[in-house]
């Protein structure tokens, strides 16, 4: 792969005109949805970025000043598998297909579009946030994060285009007409139709949200649809990026109140807000916002959507591997629903199965979290709310019940609600906070540093370039 292509890849693009002809019509519209839905301002700036440039170890991750309009967004499969199986449903053992089947062309597309949909929406949501950066370092991984959720939107086109005829094209188009919280052509799936306007919110998501991603595409990583398996499995490599700003941007903030609430000597939430710091109640309600909301892209606790999909071979469980029995014809799960337990065959219930792991996966952020709260010798414990929480999707969807998972009446429910998400005054707090920061090496004071900057520099290195 060359960097001095115009779409770089790693598909012997120059060799098919035809979807290099396709690709090369979509790329300006592409562009133009860049510019106008992308990160408001800062496209004149170089930033210290990373470009994947190929697809071995070294090659993935050139780092280099780049304006984003100048990035090269590129199409990257890992390199194909001698002899790949399928490895789970009902065609276990089969090769796997170079081609989609035509029986399934209908419902790979979905899964290619409803994927595809989160990663422009994504870009949407944080459009506004460059204005008001804690610090350089943070501002340039948010417009890292921006670039690849624009070059896994490239990975989804290419395989609309490449797959899926005029269909492909048509969904291809649809990707940029679509927007996050469009009134009349909103994103797909709620979570991304959310605003993502203050840090918090956006650490928040790229902790719960981008997970949710991961562990999407650690499902369709496991399709029999090889071209899909083999795009999703490069796309996790940058996704961990993701998930990694949020991890360490929150760890970063509990450090930061840890250390104002020993400055003052106080655990009052009023104090250290008045002290310009995030108290570690108000970061437990944006928790409880933001897991629930992304809880929900798991879809229904019982699901004959999924038990196809996992049936025909479309879509695994992540980590399929770890597995014994990947057919599922005869197990069953015992689900938990509003009516009490319940029997559901396993394959109804796959989705759930994936939210448990999916929680399993959150919990090992808490739990650091709350070490770091335990050694300064506090007794608050962060939490995730239960998966009944606030939920809009399944069985649990309109059901009162507390972030503990308790059923409360509707108006008990409705009297708290602002004690558990954040209210308009919380929110209204947070934005008070979010003042830019763009001295190199300095941080706003709600947030901590980070341990070390990126890619081996320094802190306090110019990772944007201002002026
Ligand atoms: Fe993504
Ligand atoms: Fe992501």
């Amino acid at each position: 792969m060359q960097l001095h292509e115009k779409i770089p890849n790693n598909v012997n693009l120059s060799q098919d005109k035809r979807l290099l002809r396709a690709l090369e019509k979509w790329q300006p519209d592409y562009l133009k949805w860049w510019g106008e839905a992308g990160p408001s301002d800062f496209q004149a700036n170089e930033i210290y970025l990373r470009t994947a440039i190929s697809v071995d170890a070294k090659g993935w991750a050139h780092f280099d000043y780049v304006k984003m309009p100048d990035y090269k967004w590129g199409i990257f499969l890992t390199p194909p598998e001698n002899d790949r199986r399928i490895g789970f449903g009902d065609f276990l053992g089969n090769p796997a297909w170079q081609e989609v089947p035509g029986e399934f062309r209908n419902a790979l597309r979905r899964l290619i579009v409803t994927q595809g949909d989160t990663e422009p929406a994504s870009v949407e949501q944080q459009r506004l946030l460059g204005h008001s950066c804690p610090s350089l370092y943070d501002l340039r991984n948010l417009f890292q994060i921006n670039v690849e959720e624009g070059r896994h939107l490239w990975a989804m086109v290419y395989l609309l285009h490449a797959y899926f005829g005029r269909d492909g094209r048509e969904e291809a188009e649809e990707l940029l007409a679509r927007h996050s919280g469009d009134k009349d052509k909103p994103r797909i799936l709620t979570t991304f139709n959310e605003p993502c306007t203050d840090w918090l919110s956006f650490f928040m998501f790229t902790f719960f949200t981008d997970r949710d991603g991961k562990f999407q595409l650690l499902a369709l990583a496991e399709s029999s649809f090889d071209p899909l398996s083999r795009t999703t499995r490069f796309m996790l490599t940058e996704e961990a990026h993701h998930m990694f700003v949020g991890e360490t941007g929150l760890s970063r903030v509990v450090k930061r109140t840890l250390e104002v609430m020993k400055e003052l000597g106080t655990d009052d939430p009023a104090r250290i807000r008045a002290h310009g710091a995030v108290d570690l109640q108000l970061l437990q309600k944006y928790l409880n916002f933001w897991c629930s909301s992304s809880l929900d892209l798991f879809g229904s606790e019982i699901s004959s959507n999924s038990a196809a999909n996992f049936a025909n071979g479309l879509k695994g469980r992540p980590d399929e591997s770890q597995y014994e029995d990947h057919v599922l014809r005869s197990s069953t799960f015992k689900m938990q629903t509003p009516s009490g337990p319940e029997d559901v065959p396993m394959l109804n219930a796959l989705n759930e199965v994936m939210r448990e792991s999916y929680i399993k996966d959150c919990e090992i952020g808490l739990k650091r979290w709350n070490r770091t709260i335990e050694r300064a010798g506090h007794a608050l414990r962060l939490t995730l709310p239960s998966s009944r929480f606030r939920r809009s999707i399944g069985a649990w969807a309109g059901q009162t019940v507390t972030p503990e998972g308790k059923a409360v009446a509707k108006e008990e429910y409705e009297k708290n609600l602002s004690q558990w998400i954040p209210s308009d005054a919380d929110r209204a707090f947070v934005h008070s906070l979010m003042q830019r920061v763009v001295e190199p090496g300095k941080m706003a004071g709600w947030i901590a540093p980070p341990e070390r900057g990126v890619n081996n520099l320094p802190v306090e290195y110019e990772y944007v370039k201002l002026h």
